[in-house]
């Protein structure tokens, strides 16, 4: 990639009008100029806005899919923690419509291979296991957990190629996101340490 790489850290403010970065990509430097406000990298702000486009899709099906993980979970513990994230993902969902608006795109999904071939491997735990059983449970994280680690993974590159692109903003919205996938993913570590993988392993 041709992109010089800022150090620049992300504060918490919303507002980064002040910064040049931002300056040369807000929406009114957009609507004058090509698509990212910036010369040359218009095809890299569309390599950008297809990979929302994906993870945006994966999230929409994940927020189906947990509550029938939710559904499917032995214990109280895990059903709750699927409950929780299930919300959050919602959340994640109105977050990249804000990146969307953020970058005068629209919102739109496009099929994510990876997320699908995931839920479908979750669907077959759920299939494979016994009702009621730990070993359930135990399957149900670890297939939630590869999810969330599918996430941060995509969540982590785009901060950076957000950052990259001057659309501090952006990052700034994403990296909220990308920081609950990765205390999701501590949580279902916990819950697992917890009973669930001593319990399967006696099942
Ligand atoms: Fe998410
Ligand atoms: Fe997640």
């Amino acid at each position: 990639m041709a992109t010089t790489k800022t150090t620049e850290k992300p504060t918490t403010e919303k507002k980064t009008a002040t910064t040049a970065a931002s300056a040369t990509n807000d929406k009114s430097a957009k609507s004058t100029s090509n698509k990212s406000g910036k010369s040359g990298d218009s095809e890299f702000h569309e390599f950008f806005v297809d990979e929302l486009k994906d993870i945006y899709w994966a999230e929409k099906h994940l927020a189906k899919a947990l509550p029938k993980m939710k559904k499917a979970a032995t214990s109280p513990e895990l059903a709750a923690a699927f409950e929780k994230h299930a919300e959050e993902t919602n959340g994640h969902i109105a977050t990249l419509e804000q990146a969307f608006e953020l970058l005068g795109e629209k919102a739109q999904a496009k099929k994510c291979d990876a997320m699908e071939g995931l839920l479908a491997e979750a669907e077959s735990i759920i299939e494979d296991t016994e009702k009621g059983t730990m070993i359930r449970d135990a399957g149900l994280v670890l297939a939630a957990q590869k999810v969330e680690h599918y996430e941060i993974a995509t969540y982590g590159t785009l901060v950076v190629f957000a950052t990259n692109m001057g659309q501090n903003e952006v990052a700034e919205l994403l990296k909220v996101t990308l920081e609950n996938e990765k205390a999701t993913d501590v949580a279902l570590t916990e819950v697992a340490e917890s009973f669930i993988n001593e319990q399967a392993a006696a099942e």
